[in-house]
């Protein structure tokens, strides 16, 4: 495989699926034979561990910005210790959310967002660039549902009016990364039938990262 690796963000509001179809994705690649590895933000490391702290309600200190700061200093150590070594051995490196979610709930908890958004993108101007971001576009209501069904305490950014925005936002999120490869996939339906549509747009560039290497 080329030592380039791949790297793809799956993004979307609370419930639109990212970690059920990054599980199913890393799955599927592995049994198709490909080198995969997925990870999640907030990472599993020492910032990030605080970040999920924080999501669930302690400690009570999550200003906006105090949060872009955190996640950009949680984005900025993931990638110099799993994504970048990780690509460096030629993997497929899925991620489950990345800048994109700084972009999105960051600004749209901020009090004046097209200030906020400047700044977010310069805080995470050194960060790698993915090879792809997938947006799960789903209705606010219907991610509210799901999530209703998980009957898991709700986290720090699950009310309405916020998904509301959001899924907004990631709708026109190419406004925001005119650089980089987005792709909107509709995220309603079974979890069989989405996870189908995100492995029809991946599979193209992983056989490109295919045939790099033989
Ligand atoms: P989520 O991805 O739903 O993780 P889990 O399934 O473990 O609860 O939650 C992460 C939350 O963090 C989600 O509400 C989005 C938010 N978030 C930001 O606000 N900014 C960021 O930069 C990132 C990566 C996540």
């Amino acid at each position: 495989m080329s030592s380039q690796g791949l790297f793809i963000v799956l993004e979307g509001i609370d419930g639109s699926g990212t970690t059920t179809q990054v599980r199913r994705l890393h799955q599927r690649l592995v049994s198709e034979g490909f080198q995969a590895r997925s990870t999640r933000e907030p990472s599993d490391g020492p910032i990030g561990l605080l970040l999920r702290q924080m999501l669930s309600g302690e400690p009570h200190w999550t200003r906006w910005s105090t949060m872009a700061l955190l996640f950009a200093a949680d984005r900025s150590h993931h990638v110099e210790s799993e994504i970048e070594p990780w690509l460096a051995q030629g993997a497929i490196v899925l991620s489950d959310r990345y800048d994109a979610s700084s972009l999105a709930y960051q600004s749209a908890t901020s009090s004046d967002e097209a200030d906020a958004l400047g700044w977010i993108c310069e805080l995470n101007r050194h960060v790698r660039r993915p090879d792809l971001t997938l947006v799960l576009d789903v209705d606010a209501d219907v991610a509210s549902a799901r999530r209703a069904e998980r009957g898991e305490p709700a986290q720090l950014y699950e009310r309405m009016e916020l998904q509301q925005k959001l899924a907004v936002f990631y709708r026109d999120l190419a406004r925001w990364m005119p650089n980089d490869r987005i792709v909107r996939i509709d995220g309603q339906g079974t979890v069989e039938e989405v996870e189908a549509r995100v492995y029809e747009v991946v599979v193209k560039l992983a056989a490109r990262v295919r045939s790099e290497a033989t």
